[in-house]
């Protein structure tokens, strides 16, 4: 079974990347992130406090949640589009620090793969702590103001507030004390500030396939 674990702080390329990867993997792409987004559209939609974490915590290991590589779907409602609003991208963060939300999200997580025959896992603690054996771990990075640049040209906004926004979340993941976002030993490195991210994919597809087969 192959996992390729794609961290890295927002805007690094990780999700063009990771879905590409595993279009050309042959296998499925997971976007964690996009469960914590879930739990926190939900939390809003049902005028939970945020800070309340035992009842966000309840209301994560009771909601049905369903991923699919283009939509998200949580307790019936199509949240593909909410996930992504200001409101959510604001709030997430808060919601991801939370350890008993992240307890249930990382075994859903391992679940998933466990259901799908392996995958590509993008998000923060893949390679730290939810699949520390995973085939091959990448960790993504960019400039801050090429990462701002990118959110503007996918969502719009003004690049300066949108690199304040982006640094105030990388300062809140990586030093949240449950599972940070962090840089493992065994993971490789990648700048994404100036490479095509066909010849980022091509790289990650070679490792990959060396990866593998010694493990085969
Ligand atoms: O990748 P993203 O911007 O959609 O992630 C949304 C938030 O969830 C972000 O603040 C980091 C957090 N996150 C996390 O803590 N752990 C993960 N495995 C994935 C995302």
């Amino acid at each position: 079974m192959i996992v390729v674990a794609i961290d890295g702080p927002a805007g690094a390329g990780k999700s063009t990347i990771a879905k590409a990867l595993a279009a050309k993997l042959g296998v499925r792409y997971l976007d964690t992130g996009a469960m914590y987004r879930a739990v926190t559209f939900a939390a809003m939609t049902s005028g939970i406090e945020l800070s309340n974490q035992d009842l966000v915590a309840e209301l994560t290991r009771k909601s049905k949640m369903l991923l699919t590589d283009e939509t998200v779907m949580i307790n019936g409602l199509d949240a593909t589009t909410a996930i992504r609003s200001s409101e959510v991208t604001g709030a997430v963060s808060t919601v991801a620090a939370n350890s008993q939300v992240r307890t249930e999200l990382r075994e859903r997580q391992r679940q998933w793969i466990a259901d799908h025959n392996g995958g590509v896992v993008e998000g923060r603690d893949i390679g730290s702590v939810v699949f520390p054996d995973a085939t091959l771990k990448v960790y993504l990075t960019a400039s801050p103001i090429v990462r701002a640049k990118r959110r503007v040209a996918q969502s719009g906004g003004n690049v300066d507030e949108i690199a304040a926004s982006i640094a105030s979340r990388d300062l809140q993941d990586s030093s949240r004390s449950d599972s940070p976002l962090t840089q493992t030993d065994d993971a490789i490195t990648i700048d994404t500030s100036d490479r095509s991210i066909d010849e980022v994919v091509a790289q990650l597809v070679e490792m990959t396939d060396q990866r593998s087969s010694k493990t085969a």
